[in-house]
């Protein structure tokens, strides 16, 4: 107070003047003569009061920090198991409402809170414990723990309650339960909520001999509901393990855990670092979705948000006897191992040993031709998670297959896997070789795998390690990576795609001054741009000219229904309305070239397609001769196949429809009256007339099925592109049929695939003697290997556009033998036959 009255600033204030004046006065310092005027001690006052009122509204801040956010209350729940030795299990402890559950249960809730209340860390936030389940072992008790923490310590309580050690408990308590073996893993608070309060939860025991099935609520019928937390606990009698297929397994994607999931458990309790694997989306029902678990429990969960739109999952599962078998004493001087109960997932906690020994005069090697050890986030160079190790040096991940040798008679190859996430394994064959010639009459790679000769310098990595590929002098028709030293084709020059893997081949791809590039990359003399002539071949350089207006209609635009043009290229169901009477957009067109099952599995085996994974493609049987040529759906009523599979021929009226019968949604030949399996009659044949079985110019024709199909999983059709649409060179795309596995072979019982490239036309007709016309197209592999056969034609080669919808780029229809080297395969080019497909199909 005395202070305050003695302040000159009140003294000096004049009574006319109010606050806001006089702060206008003493604020600017350039009039320093009236500034001098003041009494000095003015200043220090204000400052006073400035730091004076910072002071407290940072202690207010501090308290409201402290009280608000730092002692808030965070809920936190972590959950485990516990192995307790000295009681035996018996049945009634699978049941959580039978009296021996609740009386051991309480046990297990007394020595938690004993444990937790022993630790100054732990104890003074511990709210309360839960035993969710027991198992084998002698008995391992599941349990949830919850706590409520002030957030700044939740930090401090995880590591505590992370590091407890389980010799903490008490000399009393442990005499009552003898403990040992405690496991904790940190939960979402929510998540465990919701878990504990949901009533969608199944006990399922597997009976000796039988499989019990079960499936997510509405199970086929109705799609599973929306915002749903289930739990399925499965048990296996003791000494057995569980063995658990997903049969079905069609659910929404999931993107970091949002969405819709299921997760696996090698545990009764929802700890992550028990998790074996978290699966959603959909996989075809060839995926081998097998698990088996480590002990004689599961625990399977399965969590959806609030849109659920998908049929759910169906699972069975079984018991087996427990066997810790695996690895061995190999003396053979060839044959076989895989990773336990490959193709399936191998077990969580699994450690095997080969000990491969062969004749002492020889070497041993072994080829990897599966390999999938991955967990995502794992690190692939540390593999400290699951490996294989051969000769102290590890695997891990997913890999292509590759060989490892050894310099000697023996080989020891131990696999082993840790607690968490599993996957498929791996397959491998091992051999004996001589040191002096590993490989026989053939070329062997720096990894001692042995290829062909002729795959030698042939521009493809056949080794894997590009050793192959070293040291090749290249041919004139042929150009030098920069990188990698590899000779390519030189149509692979600015083909668009990178072919080197250092874009070497895409370089200095521009055109000479006074050219213009086209959109193919063709340089043609800036001259000949918009005079009205293609000399791109792609109408490059006839769009967007000045003369001619925006959307002008020519050979290369896209023609709407009420025929205005669009310059854009591929306009077509793209999302994006282009025409004003939105018929680039028309849901009727657009619904094709949809794959139900888009995952991408991993096949087993080769090059069989998945089932679904084309379910335009349609297997024509003759007669009941069986398969003769391929064709593709393109809509509930018509086919798309190759007019040469429809002449006469040898007496056989081929023409006739009523000699064929069409397969739709066919995986297996074998498999004809799956139920998957749509038969039709074929009521009408319109082979092009302008067909040469000579040249086989113009191989196209329409099949009218005898009536209409109704799409499925397995049935969809394919987009027919429009004449606009470009497949550019380098492209990769896929064939399918059924057609020979080999020159002169026979036809494949799987739908086979095979991912093969579009070849440049010049290139390609020059290697086939100028046989090609403008209405073929070519595509595979210049080396060879891969290609469609006899029993292919009429088959779709199917490219996946931008729009992520499956186009009809081609038809199968010839080629100089199959798979040759320097013959590519030969196909029908539907964007060249456009016209005649509308007035043929009206599509
Ligand atoms: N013309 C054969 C057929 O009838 C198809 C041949 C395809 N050949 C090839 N090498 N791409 O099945």
């Amino acid at each position: 107070m005395k202070d305050m009255d003695s302040n000159p600033r009140y003294s000096h204030r004049p009574q006319s003047m109010n606050g806001y004046e006089e702060a206008v006065e003493f604020l600017p310092a350039t009039d320093t003569k009236k500034v001098e005027k003041r009494d000095p001690r003015w200043k220090f006052v204000v400052i006073g009061v400035v730091i004076g009122a910072a002071v407290i509204s940072l202690a207010v801040g501090l308290l409201v920090w402290h009280f608000a956010y730092r002692m808030a209350r965070v809920p936190k729940v972590y959950t485990g198991s516990v192995r307790i030795n000295n009681y035996v299990f018996v049945d009634a402890y699978e049941n959580s409402s039978t009296p021996e559950f609740k009386q051991l249960a309480n046990k297990v809730k007394d020595m938690l809170g004993e444990l937790y209340r022993g630790q100054k860390d732990i104890g003074p936030h511990f709210t309360e414990s839960y035993v969710t389940a027991f198992s084998e072992g002698s008995v391992i008790a599941y349990y949830l723990s919850e706590f409520s923490v002030p957030s700044y310590k939740a930090e401090v309580l995880d590591n505590a309650v992370l590091n407890l050690k389980i010799q903490s408990v008490n000399l009393r308590m442990r005499q009552i339960l003898s403990v040992d073996s405690f496991e904790a893993y940190p939960l979402d608070a929510n998540l465990a909520r919701s878990f504990r309060n949901n009533s969608c939860s199944y006990f399922l025991h597997a009976k000796p001999g039988e499989v019990t099935k079960f499936s997510t609520p509405g199970f086929p019928n109705t799609p599973y509901p929306p915002n749903m937390r289930c739990q399925w606990t499965l048990r296996a009698d003791a000494g057995h393990v569980i063995r658990l297929h997903f049969k079905t397994f069609k659910m929404d994607i999931c993107k970091d855990l949002t969405g819709d999931y299921v997760k696996l458990y090698d545990s009764l309790s929802i700890a992550e670092n028990r998790r074996m694997m978290t699966l959603c989306g959909s996989y075809p029902p060839s995926y081998n979705l097998t698990f088996f678990s480590s002990q004689n429990v599961m625990l399977v969960t399965l969590v959806t948000d609030s849109k659920g739109r998908q049929p759910g999952f169906m699972a069975q599962f079984r018991q087996i006897p427990q066997t810790t078998l695996c690895g061995g004493i190999i003396r053979n001087s060839e044959g076989v191992i895989t990773s336990p109960f490959y193709p399936a997932h191998y077990q969580a906690n699994r450690e095997c040993i080969w000990d491969i020994q062969v004749p002492g005069d020889k070497y041993v090697k072994i080829r990897f031709n599966m390999f999938y050890l991955l967990e995502t986030g794992a690190s692939e160079n540390s593999c400290t998670k699951d490996f294989v190790e051969i000769n102290h040096q590890k695997y891990c991940g997913e890999k292509k297959p590759f060989v490892v040798s050894s310099n000697s008679n023996k080989m020891t190859v131990r696999f082993r896997s840790d607690q968490s996430v599993t996957d498929t394994g791996f397959t491998a064959d091992y051999l004996s070789y001589d040191s002096q010639n590993p490989c026989p009459d053939k070329f062997t790679c720096k990894d001692r795998r042995c290829i062909n000769m002729a795959q030698q310098c042939d521009g493809w990595n056949d080794c894997s390690d590009f050793s192959d590929e070293l040291n090749c002098n290249c041919s004139a028709s042929q150009f030098r990576c920069k990188n990698s030293q590899i000779c390519k084709p030189k149509f692979f020059l600015c083909d668009g795609v990178d072919d080197c893997g250092d874009r070497s081949d895409e370089k200095d791809c521009g055109c000479p001054d006074n050219n213009f590039q086209c959109t193919n990359k063709k340089c043609i003399p800036e001259a000949q741009k918009c005079d009205k002539t293609d000399n791109c071949g792609d109408g490059s350089d006839e769009i967007g000219c000045p003369e001619v207006p925006p959307n002008t209609c020519t050979k290369f635009t896209y023609k709407c229904k009420n025929n205005q043009c669009i310059t854009k290229t591929n306009p077509d169901c793209d999302g994006v309305q282009d025409c004003q009477d939105g018929s680039d957009e028309d849901t009727n067109m657009c619904n094709c070239g949809k794959r139900p099952y888009s995952r991408k599995t991993r096949i087993v085996g080769g090059v069989n397609a998945d089932v679904g994974e084309f379910p335009w493609q349609v297997s024509l049987h003759a007669r009941n001769d069986g398969h003769a040529c391929g064709a593709s759906l393109v809509s509930p009523t018509l086919l798309l196949s190759a007019a040469h599979c429809f002449q006469d021929l040898q007496g056989i009226r081929y023409s006739d429809p009523s000699l064929w019968t069409a397969y739709l949604g066919l995986h297996n030949q074998a498999q004809r009256t799956s139920q998957n399996v749509v038969q039709r009659s074929i009521k009408r044949i319109v082979a092009h007339k302008s067909f040469s079985d000579y040249t086989y110019d113009n191989d196209i024709a329409m099949l009218e099925l005898s009536s209409p199909v109704t799409y499925t999983d397995f049935i969809q059709p394919i987009c027919i592109p429009d004449s606009t649409r470009t497949f550019p060179v380098g492209k990769s795309l896929w064939v399918t049929g059924w057609g020979a596995l080999i020159e002169g072979g026979t036809g494949a019982s799987v739908l086979q695939k095979a991912d093969i490239r579009i070849i440049n036309y010049n290139e390609c007709n020059q290697l086939l003697e100028n046989q090609l016309t403008e209405r073929m197209i070519c595509a595979g592999f210049v080396s060879g290997g891969i290609d469609a056969c006899q029993g292919d034609s009429g088959g779709p080669l199917s490219s996946l556009e931008s729009n992520n919808k499956m186009y009809l780029a081609g038809v199968v229809s010839w080629g100089d033998g199959c798979a040759r080297r320097n013959k590519p395969g030969i196909y029908t080019n539907v964007t060249a036959m456009r016209d005649w497909i509308k007035v043929n199909t009206g599509l």
